[in-house]
């Protein structure tokens, strides 16, 4: 009991830290929080796009040297664009958000940020890896055995 306790206090501060979604929890998470359908894209262009963008770890964090942005979280939204990190030059923060809450493992500010990046006129283009790997695909692979 004592061990249980120690172990649980021990695992909580991680579980804050970010974690790695099996496929059909993410599908699932991102159905609840609005993604299926939203501004057209069903949710298999979701998954897929947090596939190849993160491996599905809300903790990826990648620099981009050419403009000395960073991409955050699962569906590696921008520091130049859409949150605030304090090192990234122009930065617009137009989501209003820290970048570090997009690494934490409760998807809900990257999902609400997602929300607000597609419906520029680009759509989901936003996200390289979407043009690459989903883009004009059968996305629906990406639910299968999901129940949703
Ligand atoms: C998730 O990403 C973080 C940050 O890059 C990394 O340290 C961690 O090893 C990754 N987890 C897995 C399971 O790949």
């Amino acid at each position: 009991m004592k061990a249980l306790l120690l172990l649980g206090l021990f695992l909580l501060p991680l579980a804050a830290h970010g974690k790695v979604y099996e496929r059909c929890e993410l599908a699932r998470a991102m159905k609840r929080l609005g993604l299926d359908g939203y501004w057209g894209y069903s949710l298999g262009h979701w998954v897929c796009t947090a596939r190849f963008e993160s491996s599905f770890n809300t903790s990826a964090i990648n620099y981009n040297p050419g403009d000395r942005s960073t991409d955050y979280g699962i569906l590696q939204i921008n520091s130049r664009w859409w949150c605030n990190d304090g090192r990234t030059p122009r930065a617009k923060n137009a989501c209003r958000i820290q970048c570090r809450a997009l690494l934490t493992d409760n998807i809900t500010p990257s999902v609400n940020c997602a929300k607000r990046i597609v419906r520029d006129p680009n759509g989901m283009g936003a996200w390289v890896a979407w043009t690459k790997n989903c883009k004009g695909r059968d996305v629906s692979p990406w639910i299968r055995g999901c129940g949703v």
